[in-house]
């Protein structure tokens, strides 16, 4: 294991990530811990995260006392760096030189850190205070214009520190550098695997569920499919899978469920008609954050019912339903305000959503992984690729899509120009080039066109292709024209009520993918 220990970053889940990707099993400890409860896990490495504080500003987390006399290799970034620096006798100061973004970097190739690497790279840079003199017993490897002391390694005591951020992509050779890390100063060896994971989770649903029940809300999306045919695999027959119709969904996407997950996994599946529970709930909401809330709060409502009915059935095996497995992925829970310090942008219906007096005990076991990795793990699960690679699609579903009232004949019309547009995409072999294309109804929005020699006063679509590698930031995608032509001429041709197809042509930042 190695541990990343959190200062309050945005970033890590990201390194955590990273050293995943490394093959190396990692796993993030608050900064609050106790060595001798991080040292119990027996760490084969340790990483200092960064963090928003000042290293002397009044309560900034400090390092745990005794991190560094503990024998193991420790690599501090940005404010793990400056912690680690202060804790051994060397100097932070407020040099009035902060550097944010791309960064040149000077660095030393004769070192550990950046052996074998470019000794001029372009790094990502986001501090304000600068370490100006390295403690006793390091040499500085690193520096930039602003940061005199960018880098150091002590190899004797295995510490090393850079004050730049080799997590992030825009770090030309950042997994270069956490790579040498891990294998050179640390000795690390690349064993981990998706197999490991699988393993790992089943070993801990088992002791989370015991003889227990459990359900699993399946939405139609990949994170659920996957959720719950892990769970499968660790409980069996102790798990029912329920698949909510709730008339928000995609065309053809009940069948679809119905059919493949069902012969992948071979789970027990309850399937629940509640449209009409869902719409009335519905009738009259334009508030996002609302119909967020409405739909989170219906669900659990509906798997409370469920709950009840397998148990009155008796067909599977265990005691009561108690825990109730969902598909969180690491990026929802951080949108709906659950990292550490984060801000809410919108409440994932299966996070921020949730009702106060939810009754089950929650099974999360992708709550750590981002959606590549999931898609991983679903494949080593033997789940049909074209159930892995799909486009993600929100459990909140066609609802947040609507902008305005969400009605039948709304769910309809939408349902109508979204399935054009996926199936133009996948003719033109493009599922996997995009992360997604939201179909958006501006539902209280009208506009004047022709067809066909007559006036009409229909509804504009918005299309939404972006590409992105986990969902926390996003590019739009540039689609062909020749590809968007026939969308647009299918949809309101085909569509009665959809006058106007146009394009979202706004990243995320500063935009979110989807429309609400
Ligand atoms: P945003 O709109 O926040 O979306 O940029 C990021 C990714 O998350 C999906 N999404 C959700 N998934 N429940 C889900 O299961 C939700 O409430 C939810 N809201 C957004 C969205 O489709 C995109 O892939």
């Amino acid at each position: 294991t190695v541990l990343v220990v959190d200062f309050g970053a945005q970033y890590a889940q990201l390194i955590a990530r990273r050293v995943r990707e490394l093959h190396v099993y990692s796993e993030i400890v608050p900064s609050t811990m106790p060595v001798e409860e991080m040292l119990a896990k027996k760490p084969k490495a340790i990483i200092l995260s960064g963090g928003p504080s000042s290293v002397y500003a009044e309560g900034a987390p400090q390092a745990p006392d005794g991190l560094f006399g503990t024998g193991v290799p420790t690599f501090g970034i940005c404010y793990g760096f400056q912690a680690m620096v202060s804790a051994l006798g060397g100097t932070v100061a407020k040099t009035g030189l902060s550097e944010f973004g791309r960064t040149e970097a000077e660095l030393g190739t004769d070192s550990v850190l950046f052996g074998g690497l470019p000794a001029a790279q372009s790094v990502w840079m986001s501090h304000g205070d600068s370490v100006t003199e390295a403690p006793e017993g390091f040499r500085t490897v690193g520096r930039t214009a602003g940061a005199p002391v960018a880098a150091i390694e002590d190899t004797g005591r295995g510490l090393f520190g850079v004050q730049f951020h080799p997590e992030v992509m825009h770090t030309e050779h950042g997994q270069d550098v956490l790579r040498r890390f891990l294998y050179d100063g640390a000795g690390c060896r690349p064993t981990w695997t998706m197999v490991n994971i699988v393993d790992e989770q089943v070993e801990r649903i088992r002791e989370q569920v015991g003889g227990k029940r459990a359900i699993c809300g399946l939405s139609g999306g990949v994170d659920s499919a996957v959720a719950g045919a892990l769970v499968q695999r660790a409980i069996g027959d102790q798990l029912t899978c329920v698949f909510v119709d709730h008339g928000l969904l995609r065309k053809g996407e009940a069948e679809q469920v119905e059919k493949d997950f069902v012969a992948a996994t071979g789970a027990r599946l309850k399937v629940v008609d509640a449209q009409e529970r869902f719409l009335s709930a519905l009738a009259g909401v334009t508030d996002p954050e609302e119909k967020r809330k409405i739909i989170g709060r219906e669900f659990i409502r509906v798997f409370e019912q469920a709950a009840r009915e397998v148990v009155a059935d008796g067909g599977a095996v265990g005691e009561e339903v108690e825990f109730l497995v969902q598909g969180t992925l690491y990026p929802d829970v951080v949108e709906s305000g659950g990292g550490t310090g984060t801000a809410n942008i919108k409440s994932h219906h299966n996070v921020g959503g949730l009702p106060d007096d939810l009754a089950f005990t929650l099974v999360e076991p992708l709550r750590e992984l981002f959606k590549d990795e999931v898609r991983r793990v679903g494949e080593e699960l033997g789940l049909p690729a074209e159930m892995v690679w799909r486009q993600p699609f929100p459990g909140p579903g066609l609802g947040i899509r609507i902008i305005g009232e969400v009605t039948r004949e709304r769910l309809d019309v939408l349902r109508e120009a979204d399935a054009i547009a996926r199936e133009e995409l996948s003719r033109a072999g493009l599922d996997r080039d995009i992360w997604q294309c939201p179909v958006v109804l501006l539902a209280d929005v009208r506009s004047v066109g022709v067809q066909g020699d007559g006036r009409t006063y229909g509804h504009p679509v918005v299309l939404r292709p972006v590409s992105s590698e986990d969902a926390m930031t996003a590019d739009w995608t540039r689609l062909p024209y020749d590809v968007l032509a026939v969308i647009s001429n299918r949809i309101t041709n085909e569509v009665r009520e959809i006058n106007r197809v146009t394009l979202d042509v706004t990243s995320k930042p500063p935009g979110t993918i989807e429309w609400e």
